[in-house]
């Protein structure tokens, strides 16, 4: 079982082929709101996997909130420990340009999962077999439950964006970091290669289309992204993390394992939002299979 503690957002996308300088005003060609937050998008791409799996989590007593924890339910997600506050439900305003996407997230109630959150769901965390984090909640919260899942002994898998809002003392307590290249160097302040030999097994550097890297103790590792065309990139690197952590708990080795998440990421970006394209592992299976034949 896996526990996702993290961001519940509605997506505000809007798709533009002109990108407005300062000042300006510009026509775009859609308008859509879809569920997101870093936190439910990979609690999607594990329950789309057919992985069990919980949210801990805040939406507000809102439309948006409403419809959003209707969403987790829908999904399979167990929503008991995803509270309902009285800020605004976090938003994400994305803008669709090029075939690629800028964020600005509004935390609104993410910033309401607290210390409090954490100790009413204990329990779950010790049962899980992997928690799963990314730093849209407080940081304050993060270290908090990096703290708790140690004491528990529960693994946890922290995936670093928005990068920012992560403390280099956290290695400790993390079995699988799982940053971009853009956020490994923000972390790290070195090259890739000297970052993963620090933390060989550990560290999971993704490389969009490319795949993803890591050190396995004495070798580099480069696992080869899947080609497709994409239609909307929002939320591969969310459904890498959800089925890279479904993976691991089924048992796959870590190769086979970020094999598998390079695959279902490649399969998202098919279709648009950030939850739209996640597969469910028949999906995965097949297209793996094709690979290996
Ligand atoms: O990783 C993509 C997600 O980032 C979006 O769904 C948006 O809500 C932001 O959290």
């Amino acid at each position: 079982m896996i526990t996702v503690i993290g961001s519940i957002n509605m997506d505000i996308v809007v798709e533009t082929a002109v990108f407005p300088k300062q000042g300006e005003t510009v026509f775009g060609q859609g308008f859509h709101t879809v569920p997101g937050g870093k936190g439910a998008n990979q609690a999607v791409a594990v329950a789309r996997l057919g992985g069990d799996v919980h949210m801990v989590g805040a939406v507000g007593n809102d439309a948006f909130g409403h419809e959003l924890r209707t969403i987790l339910q829908k999904e399979t997600i167990q929503d008991q420990f995803v509270m309902t506050s009285e800020t605004a439900t976090g938003i994400a305003n994305i803008t669709l340009f090029e075939q690629d996407n800028r964020i600005i997230v509004v935390p609104g109630a993410n910033n309401d999962v607290t210390e409090k959150e954490i100790d009413a769901a204990k329990a779950l965390i010790e049962k899980s077999d992997l928690v799963i984090m990314q730093l849209e909640i407080p940081q304050q919260t993060v270290e908090y439950a990096l703290n708790v899942c140690k004491q528990l002994g529960t693994k946890v898998l922290l995936n670093p964006a928005p990068a920012e809002n992560f403390k280099a003392e956290w290695m400790d307590r993390v079995a699988y970091f799982t940053p971009n290249e853009t956020e490994c160097a923000d972390i790290f302040k070195e090259d890739v290669e000297a970052a993963l030999e620090q933390f060989p097994n550990q560290l999971i550097v993704t490389l969009g289309a490319d795949g993803a890297r890591y050190f396995d103790g004495q070798q580099h590792v480069f696992v080869k992204g899947f080609k497709t065309t994409p239609v909307d990139t929002t939320g591969a690197g969310d459904t890498f993390n959800g089925a890279f952590a479904y993976a691991m708990t089924i048992g796959l080795t870590l190769k086979k394992a970020v094999e598998f998440a390079n695959i279902a990421a490649s399969l998202s970006v098919e279709q648009f939002g950030a939850q739209g394209g996640m597969p469910e592992k028949e999906a995965v299976e097949q297209r793996l299979g094709g690979l290996n034949a």
